[in-house]
């Protein structure tokens, strides 16, 4: 009876961490497809920046972002539509789990 119990955890704690891992899943493929093609594939992105500058440069719809981005028509025009306000907090949450503080490997207890 208690190793069923167990059981029961240990999956629970599995089912949440997937769930977890598929948000950032959304924010990586947003980021593959607005940012990579500059900055670089898979898990480099994050390290442009440490989490907290990450936040920084998301705050007020990106108003940094943009404002390093002046020389880049394409970029703007995503950072200022509509999609981009949408998709932001995922792309935001993928960034600041690669970011170059952050230990980068997903691990049991996260
Ligand atoms: C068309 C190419 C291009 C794309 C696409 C692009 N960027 Fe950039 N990005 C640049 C350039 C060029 C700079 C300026 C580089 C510099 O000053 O060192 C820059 C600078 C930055 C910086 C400042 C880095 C630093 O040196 O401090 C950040 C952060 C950044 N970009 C994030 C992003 C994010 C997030 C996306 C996706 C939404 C993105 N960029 C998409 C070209 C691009």
């Amino acid at each position: 009876m208690q190793n069923r119990f167990y059981t029961v955890i240990i999956c629970l704690a599995i089912f949440s961490s997937f769930t977890y891992a598929a948000q950032n899943v959304a924010g990586q493929k947003y980021y593959l497809k607005q940012c990579s093609s500059c900055h670089g594939k898979g898990n480099r992105g994050g390290g442009l920046a440490a989490g907290y500058e990450w936040k920084e440069y998301f705050k007020n719809n990106g108003k940094d972002l943009i404002s390093f981005h002046y020389d880049e028509p394409k970029v703007l025009k995503y950072l200022k539509s509509k999609k981009f306000k949408k998709q932001q907090k995922k792309i935001l949450n993928f960034l600041i789990e690669f970011a170059s503080d952050s230990q980068g490997i997903p691990s049991c207890n996260n």
